[in-house]
């Protein structure tokens, strides 16, 4: 798939701009701090209606402005859609689909589908868990939409669970702590499945992804600079089953795990009032050359690593479907050359790459196509 339009009114810096884009690459050039990743930003927004640079959405609606509205017009092998969000701050977002309102915002994830390499994901690499355990649900989500319901549905249970735990504190009086735990013993069970859906989902994705993953660090890397690999680890015990084991017995030996998981830490747990167990505990371990990748790897080998788990993604989003539109910000300035070249070369055959960058000419010539100077909020044609 790729964009052919994209339109945004009061986003980030831009008052109102308009830009039509062909299928190959498009190269964002000009000085620091322009609107180029505010550009690649708000392509990221339309496929994922999130922001890969901040939490929250105030400040993505530009300054002193009331709401900002992102338009895409994405082209697909089926059809063509045009996606429109408005950006409330403090109210609902609104999506429009092909100009139909949309119940829920989410509905409206898959139309378009975005692989986004940025300057932020260092902390992919060098960052807490839930840095990646974030990549993970996300990349789940772009697999198979229905695993933004999944996520929701264990964020919720989880929220409940910990609010129950907290009121259950070593303060409370035992006859009402006798009625938490019954309480309790009902949220262990909701907990469980869902977590369970979640955790063997995160599993199997990593067992997909894991190849992408060596190969695309050995791709950028260059041959014989060590070996990267990335592992699922549970935040509990459990015995592992084969690989081969069928997706429902894999479920429901992961809710039967834990549900026992959670009886056991119990009692922490309400000392401590924290949901002890669960995938919101789980880590995704990445190392290179047999060490760790937090705390071992080199600057240049944590940048590379987690460029590597991206790429891995575009091949896994790509197998056997459309292309997603990737997304490369201000990525070729920190590799060397060597690097630089051999990542051009990667992703030359993409249906379409939105490159950003500050000096155009590190942008290696097989990756030549449309050019825009950013300036000030405008774009234009550059040659
Ligand atoms: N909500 C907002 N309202 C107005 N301006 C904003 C808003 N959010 C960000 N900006 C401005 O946008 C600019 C940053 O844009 P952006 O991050 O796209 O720069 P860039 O061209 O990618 O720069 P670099 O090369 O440094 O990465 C900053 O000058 C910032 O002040
Ligand atoms: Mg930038």
């Amino acid at each position: 798939m790729h964009l052919t339009r994209l339109a945004l009114t009061d986003f980030r810096s831009y008052r109102s701009v308009d830009v039509e884009l062909e299928p190959g690459t498009s190269i964002f050039g000009g000085p620091n701090g322009e609107g180029k990743t505010n550009l690649v930003e708000a392509v990221g927004y339309v496929a994922t209606l999130a922001s890969h640079r901040v939490a929250h959405d105030a400040p993505l609606i530009r300054h002193g402005a009331g709401q900002a509205i992102i338009r895409a017009q994405v082209h697909g092998e089926v059809r063509d859609s045009l996606v429109e969000i408005e950006l409330n701050p403090g109210r609902a977002n609104r999506v429009r689909l092909n100009r139909t309102p949309l119940q829920k915002p989410r509905e409206v994830l898959g139309i378009l589908r975005t692989v986004l390499f940025a300057p932020e994901d260092l902390a992919l690499v060098k960052g807490d868990p839930g840095e990646r355990r974030r990549f993970l649900d996300d990349l789940l989500v772009a697999m198979a939409p229905r695993y933004a319901a999944v996520r929701a549905d264990y964020d919720r249970v989880l929220r409940q669970r910990t609010a129950l735990l907290k009121s259950a504190g070593p303060k409370t009086g035992k006859g009402s702590r006798e009625t938490v735990m019954t309480t309790l013993d009902v949220w262990d069970a909701h907990l469980a499945r869902a977590g369970a859906e979640l955790l063997v989902a995160r599993e199997h994705l990593v067992t997909s992804l894991r190849p992408h993953v060596e190969n695309a660090y050995a791709a950028v890397a260059g041959g014989g600079r060590g070996e990267a690999s990335i592992i699922y680890k549970r935040s509990f015990e459990e015995q592992a089953l084969p690989d081969e084991t069928p997706f429902g017995e894999r479920l429901r030996a992961a809710d039967a795990a834990l549900r026992g998981a959670l009886a056991e830490v119990r009692d922490s747990e309400l000392d401590r009032g924290v949901c002890l167990a669960g995938p919101h505990r789980d880590e995704l371990e990445l190392s290179v050359r047999g060490l760790p990748a937090r705390g071992y790897a080199s600057h240049g080998e944590s940048w590379s690593l987690a460029l590597a788990l991206r790429l891995a993604s575009f091949d896994l989003l790509r197998a056997g479907r459309e292309d997603p539109v990737l997304i490369l910000d201000d990525v070729f300035a920190e590799l060397d050359a060597g690097r630089r070249d051999r990542l051009a070369t990667l992703v030359a055959g993409a249906e379409q790459v939105l490159v950003t960058a500050a000096v155009p000419a590190d942008v290696p010539p097989v990756l030549a196509g449309a050019r825009f100077a950013v300036s000030a909020g405008a774009l234009a044609h550059a040659s």
